[in-house]
């Protein structure tokens, strides 16, 4: 599929990995409609989400490739809101042909102690959001003749891990929420597909990831990413948000590959 001139939604854009998918469809031409929940805060994590001004941030640097970008406050967990998004994508761009569903949270902690209420987010936003964004853009994405809709899982929707069961939950669902939707909308030409990250440094690490393990480790908080990429990949290094930025444009493009999971690991997860 050819990307200039096409319209693009991503999910999560204020920061991080959004961000970089977002600049890279910039760079190959696409008008991109900016979504991210334009508040800092969410009273079921540890950790601070982007603000609305990350958001218009990204939108300034994208415009800086020669395309349209507007930037939309959206909470994926409400339909509404994401009824909203995509009227006003389709409004202000002039239609929707690709969706990315990377808007994402992380909780860390075993079961036994896991508020029912994390649970109950992580699901939302990781697992039902991507349903949620995908059935508000399905009618606009069935008028053209093509389309893709690439969502963010991760490699912990390959392989789960102790302390992370809700992360990992979430993330097996988008796989399977991946399968499914790329069998229902192939006969409409609409691909859809999955990225799943390695080990990125960006918030989930930073500000949640690392203070869990450093002290299992006994080390210090600012070494605890590099020794988990050094032992975990292949590679002995981390991926870079530009890095998936790369496959999500490689996947909007390709137009035999639907229903798949591209890893981009460093080999830290290769099935
Ligand atoms: N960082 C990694 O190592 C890694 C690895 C595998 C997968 N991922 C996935 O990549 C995606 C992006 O994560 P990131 O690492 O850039 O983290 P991040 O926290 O920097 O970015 C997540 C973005 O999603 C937004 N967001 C959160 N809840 C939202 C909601 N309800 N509605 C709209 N927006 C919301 C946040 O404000 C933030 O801008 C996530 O889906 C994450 O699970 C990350």
């Amino acid at each position: 599929m050819e990307l200039r001139a096409k319209n693009a939604i991503v999910t999560g854009a204020a920061r991080g990995i959004g961000r970089a998918i977002a600049l890279k469809l910039a760079e190959a031409g696409c008008n991109l409609a900016l979504a991210d929940l334009g508040s800092a805060s969410d009273s079921a994590l540890t950790y601070n989400l982007a603000a609305m001004a990350d958001l218009n941030r990204t939108a300034d640097e994208a415009r800086k490739f020669g395309v349209k970008a507007v930037a939309i406050a959206a909470d994926v967990t409400r339909f509404s809101d994401c009824e909203r998004m995509a009227r006003e994508a389709a409004a202000q761009l002039g239609g929707v042909d690709i969706v990315i569903n990377n808007a994402g949270i992380i909780a860390v902690g075993p079961v036994a102690n896991m508020p029912e209420e994390t649970w109950d987010r992580v699901m939302a936003v990781n697992a039902k959001g991507p349903f949620l964004v995908s059935k508000a853009c399905i009618p606009y994405l069935t008028r053209n003749r093509e389309g893709a809709i690439v969502n963010i899982a991760s490699v912990a929707g390959k392989t789960a891990h102790a302390a992370l069961s809700a992360y990992c939950a979430s993330k097996f669902a988008v796989v399977a929420l991946t399968q499914a939707l790329a069998e229902e909308l192939g006969p409409a030409n609409i691909r859809v597909n999955a990225v799943c990250p390695g080990y990125l440094r960006t918030a989930m690490w930073t500000d949640v990831l690392v203070k869990a393990l450093a002290p299992l480790w006994g080390v210090p908080e600012g070494e605890a990413f590099d020794r988990f990429v050094e032992r975990n990949t292949y590679l002995h290094r981390e991926q870079t948000p530009e890095d998936i930025g790369e496959a999500v444009v490689y996947l909007c493009r390709a137009d035999n590959v639907t229903g798949t999971t591209l890893n981009v690991a460093g080999g830290g997860e290769v099935h």
